[in-house]
């Protein structure tokens, strides 16, 4: 076994996070595949003066979309998923940059399309009228902890209420606890909890949207539609709002 593999294991059993141990249990195995996501949510309603302070503190960075002629910019940057950025672009989704001086330190990447295909869990997502879905927000390890994912998301949220749209998603797979905290901290909560396990030729799942009665499904082929109900009026750190105000942290990671 690798030793991220140990190190993980290790640390659920430590922390005695159960759902995450199936979950690598299940990958080692390559018998069953457990998987496990948040689906996070924040309504674009109007200004909010404390995130507007928190992205004042931060005078060194600026953002813009980037174009086809960045791409290879992008993929020696953000090399994880390099072989898509193309792809992506064509299909009409666009990617916001965080630069420090004029080199990329962080971006997210949005689908302007109402419906959206979960790739790492399979589901069909349909998100509320004039919602639009985030995904691979990335920061770079170096400029992590400094203010760059506040820069990203205060001009992501700033952009979109310009557009006229209502609402952003995104997913966070459940061990992910760092990038759980950081959206709350803005204002996300949780929408709605998906689980799949997947057998040879069988997928369940279960889903869970915030304050509401899990539904199961069971799917021999095809991926099964979710609605995503439009979330309302958070507050920055996810206070005081029927959204946020249900919800629960991931496991330890
Ligand atoms: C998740 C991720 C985007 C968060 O980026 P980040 O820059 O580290 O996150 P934040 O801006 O929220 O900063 C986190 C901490 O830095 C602190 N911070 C933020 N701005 C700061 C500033 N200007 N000066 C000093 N500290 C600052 C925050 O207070 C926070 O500390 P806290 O936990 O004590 O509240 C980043 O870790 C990442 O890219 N991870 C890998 C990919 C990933 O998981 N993506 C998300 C997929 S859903």
């Amino acid at each position: 076994m690798n030793p991220i593999v140990w190190h993980r294991l290790t640390r659920y059993l430590l922390t005695g996070d159960v759902i995450a141990l199936g979950i690598l249990a299940g990958r080692v195995l390559r018998v069953i595949q457990l998987d496990h996501v948040h689906i996070m949510g924040r309504s674009l309603g109007d200004t909010d003066p404390a995130l507007d302070k928190l992205r004042a503190r931060v005078q060194d960075l600026h953002t813009r979309f980037a174009q086809p002629a960045d791409l290879d910019l992008l993929r020696s940057t953000f090399p994880h998923h390099a072989r898509m950025y193309a792809e992506r672009m064509q299909q009409g989704d666009q990617c916001l940059l965080v630069e420090g001086g004029s080199k990329p330190v962080a971006f997210t990447w949005l689908k302007p399309h109402p419906d959206v295909v979960i790739a790492e869990i399979g589901c069909r997502v349909k998100l509320p009228p004039q919602g639009v879905w985030g995904y691979d927000t990335f920061v770079l390890p170096k400029a992590r902890l400094a203010g760059a994912f506040v820069v990203l998301m205060c001009e992501l949220l700033a952009e979109l209420r310009r557009r006229g749209a209502s609402s952003v998603f995104g997913t966070i797979t459940h061990t992910n606890r760092e990038s759980f905290h950081s959206h709350q901290r803005l204002g996300y909560g949780i929408a709605l909890t998906l689980s799949r396990v997947q057998l040879p030729g069988l997928c369940l799942y279960r889903i869970l949207p915030s304050g509401d009665r899990a539904r199961c499904s069971v799917s021999t082929r095809g991926a099964p539609e979710i609605p995503i109900a439009a979330p309302r009026g958070e507050k920055l750190g996810g206070q005081d709002t029927a959204l946020a105000g249900r919800t629960a942290g991931p496991g330890p990671s």
